[in-house]
C-alpha cells in the first residue's frame, strides 16, 4: 500500500490516509462498480426496466456519492486533528511493512474484505436486476396500488407473459420514457399519491406492433372461433341461457387466408383510425379509414363537432379491442354465470343467481369487509345448504380475484372493449351513427351476422340443437331492439 520510501517521504503525509476516507473510498468503488454492472445490464439486455434504472441511475450515484463524501469528510476531518495535535510524529495509517507479522496479517485481512464486498456487490447488482425484471418485483413489491391488475393477471392467458413484455417491451426506443414513468411510478407510491382506481387507458403504453404483435403476428389467420357464452337468468330458479356461436375472425394477410372478419382491422393494407372525446376512448364520434388502394372515407356521428385535431388521432391497434388480455376483472353477472356453470355454486338453489350478484355488488370499504359480509349473510340466509361453507369460500374467491375496494378497482373501472354486450365495445364505431358525409356509407352495424353466426342458443336442451346455417338472436326478454345492449345489460343486477 505505502509506495514511499522512508527519506522521500514527507513530513505531512496525505490527508486522505485515514480510516473514514478508507471507508468511504471502498463505498464509493463498490458502488461505481454496481453502477457499471447495471448499465452494462440495462443497455445489454433484451428487456429494458424502468426499476434497473432506478438503482443504476439513483441507487448506485448515492452510494457513490455517500462514498466521495466520506472520503472528504474523512480528510477534513484528519486536517482538524493534524492542527491539533501539531501534525508531529504521525505515523501514516496505511504504511504495511511485510516484515512485521501483525501488519501483514491486518494487510490480508483489509484485501479480503475489500475483495469480498467487491464481489457481493457485483452478486447483490445482478440479483436486484433479476429481482427487478421479475413479476414479482411489479406486482408484489409494489403491492397496493399493482394488487389489481397483479391478480387479475395472474388469472389471466398472460399469466406466464412478463408486465414488461407488454408494459415495456424490446428494443431502446421506449426505454427512456418507461424509465421516467418507472420514477415517477416509485414516487407516487412511496408519497400515496398514485390515483385510485389506476387509470385505464396509459397513455405511455408502447404500440402493440413492438409488443403484442412480438407473439401474435397480425398475419396469422385465426379463423372462425367457437365460442359458448354460458348465462342463468336472475330468476328463481336461475334459468340457464346460454349462447354458442362461430366469431369470424378471420385474419389480416391475403397471403395466407382471406382477408377478412373481424380482424380484417388489423389487415397489413387497411388502416383505420378514430378521434376519441372522452380519455377512456369509449366515445368516438370520428373514424377514418384508408383501404389497401389509397382511397379515404370519413364517418361521423352527429355529435361531431367537425374539428379534425391531427394531435388526437390514433391508429386502431390490437388494444383497441384487446384492451383487457391481462387484467381481466369480471363482472358479477360474468363470474356468477361461471361458478355456476361449473358446478361451484349450486344452479338448484333459489334465486341464487340474484342474490349473490347483488351480495358482490354492495359498497364494501375493503376486502375484509366484504368478505365478513358475504359470510354473514349467506349464513343467515341459506342456514340450511348442506354446502354452505364451500358456497361462501366461492363467493369470497370470486370477490378476491374480481374486487378489490381499496384501489376502487373493478369492472365498472376498466371497460373491456372486445364484445359490446356490457360495455359499447365494437358498437362505439358500429352502432349505425357512424355515417359519410353523404349519409351514402355506414359503417357495418345493424347485421347481426357480420361479426358471427349464433349456433344454438336458449334454455336447456336448446343449447345442443346445433344450427349450421345460423340463427337469428332470440333474446330471453322482449323489447330489447332498438336499444343497444349495454342500455339495460351492465354486468349486475343494477
Ligand atoms: C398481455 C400483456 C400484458 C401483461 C403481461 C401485463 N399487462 Fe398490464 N396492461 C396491459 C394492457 C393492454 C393494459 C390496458 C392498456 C390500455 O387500455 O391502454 C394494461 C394496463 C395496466 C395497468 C393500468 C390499469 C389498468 O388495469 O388498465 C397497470 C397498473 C398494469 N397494467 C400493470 C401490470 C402489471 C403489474 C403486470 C404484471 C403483473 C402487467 N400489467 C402485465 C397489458 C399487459
Ligand atoms: C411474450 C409473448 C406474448 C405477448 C407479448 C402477448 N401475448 Fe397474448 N398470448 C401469449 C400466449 C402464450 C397466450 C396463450 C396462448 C394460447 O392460449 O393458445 C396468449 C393468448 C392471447 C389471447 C387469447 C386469449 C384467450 O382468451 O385465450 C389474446 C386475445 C392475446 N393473447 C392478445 C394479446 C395482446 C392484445 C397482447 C398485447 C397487449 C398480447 N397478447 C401480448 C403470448 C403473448
Ligand atoms: C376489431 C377488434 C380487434 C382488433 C383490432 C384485434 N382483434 Fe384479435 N380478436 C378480436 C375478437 C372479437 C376475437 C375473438 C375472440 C374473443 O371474442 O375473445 C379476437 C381473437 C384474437 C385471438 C385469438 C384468441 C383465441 O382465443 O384463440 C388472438 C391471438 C388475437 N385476437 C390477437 C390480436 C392481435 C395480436 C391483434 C393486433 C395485431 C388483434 N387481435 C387485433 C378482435 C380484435
Ligand atoms: C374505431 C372504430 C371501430 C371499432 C371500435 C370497431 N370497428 Fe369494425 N370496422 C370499422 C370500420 C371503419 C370498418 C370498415 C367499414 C365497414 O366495413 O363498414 C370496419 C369493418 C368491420 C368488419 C367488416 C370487415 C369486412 O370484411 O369488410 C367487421 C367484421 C368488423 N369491423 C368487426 C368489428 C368487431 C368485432 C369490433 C369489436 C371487437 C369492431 N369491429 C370494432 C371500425 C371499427
Ligand atoms: C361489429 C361486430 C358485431 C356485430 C355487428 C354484432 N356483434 Fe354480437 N358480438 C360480437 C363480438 C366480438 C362478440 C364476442 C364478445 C366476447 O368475446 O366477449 C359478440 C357477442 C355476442 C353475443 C354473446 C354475448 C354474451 O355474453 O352472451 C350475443 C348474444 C350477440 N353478440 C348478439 C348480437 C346481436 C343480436 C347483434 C345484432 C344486433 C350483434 N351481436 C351484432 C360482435 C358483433
Ligand atoms: C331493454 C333492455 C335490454 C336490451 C336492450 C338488451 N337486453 Fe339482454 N336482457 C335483458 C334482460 C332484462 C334480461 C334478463 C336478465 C336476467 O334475467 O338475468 C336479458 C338477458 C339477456 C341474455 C341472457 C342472460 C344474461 O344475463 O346474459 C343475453 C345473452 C342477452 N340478454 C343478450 C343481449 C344482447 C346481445 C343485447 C344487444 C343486442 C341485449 N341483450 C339487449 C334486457 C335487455
Amino acid at each position: 500500500m505505502n509506495t514511499e520510501t522512508e527519506s522521500d517521504r514527507p513530513q505531512n503525509p496525505s490527508l486522505l490516509r485515514n480510516w473514514i476516507s478508507l471507508g468511504g473510498f471502498i463505498i464509493g468503488s463498490g458502488a461505481l462498480f454496481a453502477f457499471l454492472l447495471l448499465f452494462a445490464l440495462d443497455t445489454l439486455a433484451p428487456t429494458s426496466n424502468p426499476y434497473v434504472g432506478i438503482l443504476a441511475y439513483l441507487v448506485a450515484p448515492g452510494f457513490l456519492t455517500m462514498g466521495i463524501v466520506l472520503v472528504v469528510g474523512g480528510a477534513l476531518y484528519q486536517r482538524r486533528r493534524r492542527k491539533v495535535t501539531k501534525a508531529i510524529a504521525i505515523r501514516p495509517l496505511l504504511s504495511v511493512d511485510f516484515s512485521k507479522p501483525q501488519e501483514l496479517r491486518n494487510f490480508i485481512i483489509f484485501v479480503v474484505i475489500a475483495g469480498t464486498f467487491l464481489l457481493l456487490t457485483a452478486l447483490g447488482s445482478y440479483q436486484t436486476y433479476h429481482f427487478s425484471e421479475s413479476v414479482m418485483f411489479c406486482g408484489q413489491v409494489c403491492h397496493t396500488p399493482m394488487k389489481p391488475e397483479f391478480v387479475t393477471y395472474q388469472h389471466s392467458p398472460h399469466a406466464r407473459v412478463s408486465c414488461s413484455e407488454c408494459h415495456i417491451g424490446r428494443g431502446a426506443t421506449w426505454y427512456v420514457k418507461a424509465k421516467i414513468s418507472g420514477l415517477y411510478q416509485v414516487y407516487a407510491t412511496l408519497t400515496d399519491k398514485f390515483p385510485r382506481p389506476i387509470k385505464t387507458p396509459i397513455s405511455s403504453l408502447r404500440p402493440a406492433q413492438e409488443t403484442c404483435e412480438q407473439c401474435h403476428w397480425p398475419q396469422k389467420f385465426v379463423g372462425n372461433l367457437d365460442r359458448t357464452y354460458a348465462h342463468y337468468l336472475a330468476d328463481e330458479t336461475n334459468t340457464p341461457y346460454s349462447v354458442r356461436m362461430l366469431l369470424k375472425v378471420g385474419g389480416g394477410d391475403p397471403t395466407q387466408g382471406p382477408v377478412s372478419g373481424i380482424h380484417w382491422h388489423m389487415s397489413v393494407a387497411n388502416k383505420v383510425e378514430y378521434i376519441a372525446t372522452d380519455p377512456g376512448n369509449q366515445t368516438i364520434p370520428w373514424v377514418r379509414m384508408t383501404n389497401p388502394q389509397g382511397a379515404v372515407t370519413e364517418y361521423k356521428t352527429p355529435e361531431f363537432d367537425g374539428i379534425v385535431r391531427k394531435d388526437l388521432i390514433r391508429t386502431m391497434d390490437c388494444m383497441d379491442c384487446h384492451n383487457r388480455p391481462s387484467h381481466v376483472f369480471k363482472t358479477p353477472n360474468e363470474a356468477v354465470d361461471l361458478a355456476l356453470s361449473l358446478g361451484r355454486l349450486d344452479p338448484s338453489v333459489p334465486f341464487i343467481k340474484k342474490e349473490i350478484v347483488d351480495l358482490l355488488t354492495q359498497p364494501y370499504e375493503t376486502e375484509e369487509e366484504a368478505f365478513r359480509g358475504i359470510a354473514t349473510v349467506l349464513s343467515e340466509k341459506y342456514s340450511n345448504l348442506p354446502r354452505l361453507k364451500e358456497t361462501i369460500a366461492e363467493v369470497q374467491r370470486i370477490y378476491g380475484e374480481n374486487f378489490f375496494p381499496e384501489m376502487k378497482a373493478d369492472w365498472r373501472a376498466y371497460p373491456d372493449n372486445i364484445g359490446h354486450k356490457d360495455w359499447l365495445g365494437c358498437f362505439r364505431c358500429h352502432d349505425g351513427e357512424h355515417k359519410t358525409a353523404d349519409e351514402k356509407q355506414v359503417i357495418k352495424a345493424n347485421d347481426c351476422n357480420a361479426c358471427h353466426t349464433i349456433l344454438a342458443q336458449g334454455k336447456g336442451d336448446a343449447i345442443s340443437q346445433l344450427s349450421a346455417g345460423g340463427l337469428e338472436f332470440t333474446h330471453p326478454e322482449e323489447g330489447w331492439e332498438g336499444f343497444k345492449c349495454n342500455d339495460c345489460h351492465t354486468g349486475s343486477n343494477d
